[in-house]
């Protein structure tokens, strides 16, 4: 599978697309500056050296590039900067791609993570609606995923990832890529709009690891 990861040289983007690369997936690192992002693929090249001795698919390229002929396209960007970086790729997608979001509405208030509201709902529904005279599909996803452990391609990872989203066969594309992250398990949690719950998890997630001095609190349904 094709994959473009926009903003793929921070901590989050950059985390799933080491860890797809190391399952064989073909993955393409984007920026707003190719210098950056080639810089960011030979680093993550060298942290899978050594940690595995495997040679790894990814290449380096400006976002609107790397969104370019995939059949996934991540955009991990700030949210500040979501609908904008979504109408700057969109020209180059091709139609029908899966765009995974997992842009998190929030802010620091006073050493505090506090949740933006978002007039859609959700970034997730956001998204959506940038993207609605498009046959491009959203999923929301891996937004309580936290980006240390997924940058640290030696520990496992033992959560669940919440896929939102309106297009069961996108939900199932985006379970496969899931399952590819050893350990990690898809769950179906329904529309678009159960994005917002995933969302407000991130906070409450950020302080859990601050109380408990944690860097990888993470959220794993029982009985299912
Ligand atoms: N960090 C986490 O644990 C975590 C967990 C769940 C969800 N998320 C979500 O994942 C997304 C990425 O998180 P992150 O922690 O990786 O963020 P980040 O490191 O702050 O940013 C990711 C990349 O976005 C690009 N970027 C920064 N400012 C930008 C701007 N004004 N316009 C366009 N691109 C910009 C940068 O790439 P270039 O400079 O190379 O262009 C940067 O490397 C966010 O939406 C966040 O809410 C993060």
């Amino acid at each position: 599978m094709k994959i473009g990861v926009i903003g793929g040289t921070g901590s989050h983007g950059g985390g799933l697309a080491l860890r797809w690369a190391i399952a064989g997936e073909n993955v393409a690192i984007g920026s707003r500056s190719l210098d950056k992002a080639i810089k960011a693929v030979n680093k993550y090249q060298d942290i899978v050296k050594v940690s595995s001795g495997k040679a790894i698919k990814l290449e380096g390229r400006e976002n609107p590039d790397a969104a370019k002929d995939c059949d996934v396209v991540v955009l991990s960007v700030p949210y500040t900067s979501q609908v904008q970086m979504l109408h700057e790729i969109q020209p180059f997608m091709n139609p029908e791609t899966i765009l995974i979001d997992v842009s998190v509405p929030l802010e620091w208030k006073n050493g505090q993570p506090t949740p933006v509201a978002i007039p859609e709902g959700s970034c997730a529904e956001r998204a959506a609606s940038v993207l609605k005279d498009s046959d491009i599909i959203v999923i929301g996803a891996f937004k309580t995923i936290g980006a240390y452990s997924l940058r640290d391609v030696l520990i496992d990872l033992k959560g669940d990832v919440f896929l939102c989203g309106e297009d069961e066969d996108a939900k199932e594309t985006v379970a496969q890529l899931v399952k590819k992250i050893k350990k990690l398990r898809p769950l179906d949690a329904g529309p678009l709009s159960s994005s917002r719950a995933s969302e407000l998890m991130v906070p409450l997630l950020i302080n859990l690891n601050k109380r408990y001095k944690s860097k990888q609190a993470y959220i794993k349904v029982l009985n299912i």
